[in-house]
């Protein structure tokens, strides 16, 4: 039996859209999260990967109880956290810590480093397995932990008394994982850790991830929009589009093979590095824009901007996420059929890469 130290079923996060300036009437419900299911085995990464606006974010934060959750449920270390409230919610944040993507950018720039890294330490105390090397729950234990936090992501201990505009985005990114590790937490989710950085940095930052995973037995959650940035930290990757899963594989089979055409259009929009195969590289445009959220397509979600889309059935009925072949789950109707190279695509969606940089209706994913 796997151990999954995190998992959802049947998650839903809807926010009311009000309306009426004296009485605040609610006309309708923006569905960012619609019914997913997912399991996280202790230990590994899951990356999430969709569009801007799919939900990702959303996902992220109810999993770790910061947003209301308006169905489903949310198992951590096999226990029901649905429902906490109060203290029990303020405990499971030792457990569970949050990255953002600018995590200072949202913090206060007259604060310390020092002080931005103990302050989880004032409300939570030192992790009891950090209690025999740094002491008593002193100021002066805090500031021994938060050193050692900083060595580990790579940061000298000078910084202590530094603030947030002294440093580059990548050092502030290491801040904000210290941060986030600073009370030893099993389970990381990280939003768009490195969407903020330059390119270069960016694969640092991800190798900090992986020692800290390695080093500590951390399980993660890593949002991205851009499938380059997840695909070699991952060992599953879920697909989302407009609140749902629309595919889940081990993150080497979804590459090599992308099941869901909204992946394979995904996939399409990312450069190859050898010059030969990437003058060849066709890309999948998408039809038109995405829909709202607060009104999804009937049948499958995908079938408006989808260039396999068949008859009644894609617009008809919503395709549930199926195991079609070992750890691979696809919500698509047609995925066999497509997989075996029995339905095309219509012709005015596959261009050459070259000719479709820019444009319209398409997704891409590295925007
Ligand atoms: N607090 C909120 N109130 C109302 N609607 C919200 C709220 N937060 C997010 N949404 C909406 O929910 C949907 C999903 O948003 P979310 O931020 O989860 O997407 P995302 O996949 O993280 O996008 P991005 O890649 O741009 O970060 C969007 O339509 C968004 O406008
Ligand atoms: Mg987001």
């Amino acid at each position: 039996m796997t151990d999954n130290l995190l998992e959802a079923a049947g998650l839903m996060v809807h926010y009311p859209i009000r309306s009426g300036m004296v009485v605040n009437r609610t006309i309708g419900h923006v569905k960012a999260v619609d019914g997913v299911d997912l399991a996280v085995p202790r230990g590994s990464t899951y990356g999430l990967v969709g569009e801007s606006g799919c939900g990702k974010s959303t996902l992220g934060r109810a999993l770790l109880r910061l947003e209301d959750i308006t169905a489903g449920t949310v198992t951590f270390q096999g226990r029901d956290i649905t429902k906490l409230r109060g203290e029990e919610l303020r405990k499971l944040r030792r457990h569970a810590q949050m990255v953002f993507q600018d995590p200072m950018a949202s913090l206060d720039p007259r604060q310390s480093v020092q002080s931005m890294l103990t302050e989880p330490l004032r409300v939570h105390g030192l992790a009891e397995s950090d209690r025999a090397e740094f002491g008593k729950n002193s100021a002066k234990a805090h500031a021994a932990k938060a050193a050692s936090m900083l060595e580990l992501v790579g940061l000298p201990r000078s910084a202590l008394g530094k603030y947030p505009h002294e440093f580059s985005g990548g050092q502030r990114q290491r801040i904000g994982i210290a941060r986030a590790m600073i009370l030893n937490p099993e389970l990381v989710i990280a939003d768009e850790p490195v969407s903020a950085l330059d390119v270069s940095v960016q694969a640092q930052v991800l190798n900090l991830l992986s020692d800290l995973q390695d080093r500590f037995g951390l399980t993660y959650v890593v949002v991205a929009h851009d499938l380059a940035v997840v695909r070699h930290i991952s060992d599953t990757i879920g697909v989302m589009y407009l609140g749902r899963m629309v595919e889940e594989a081990p993150a080497d089979d979804l590459y090599r093979e992308p099941l869901h055409p909204y992946t394979t259009s995904l996939l399409s929009a990312i450069p190859v590095p050898d010059p030969v195969v990437e003058d060849a590289r066709e890309r999948v445009l998408l039809d038109g824009d995405l829909p709202s959220p607060a009104n999804p397509p009937s049948g499958c979600r995908f079938h408006t901007r989808c260039p396999w889309r068949r008859d009644e059935l894609c617009a008809t009925e919503d395709p549930p996420l199926r195991e079609i072949a070992p750890g691979r789950r696809v919500a698509c109707h047609w995925a066999e059929t497509i997989a075996a190279g029995r339905i095309e695509p219509h012709a005015a969606a596959v261009v050459p890469a070259k000719d479709a940089e820019g444009a319209g209706g398409s997704a891409t994913a590295a925007d």
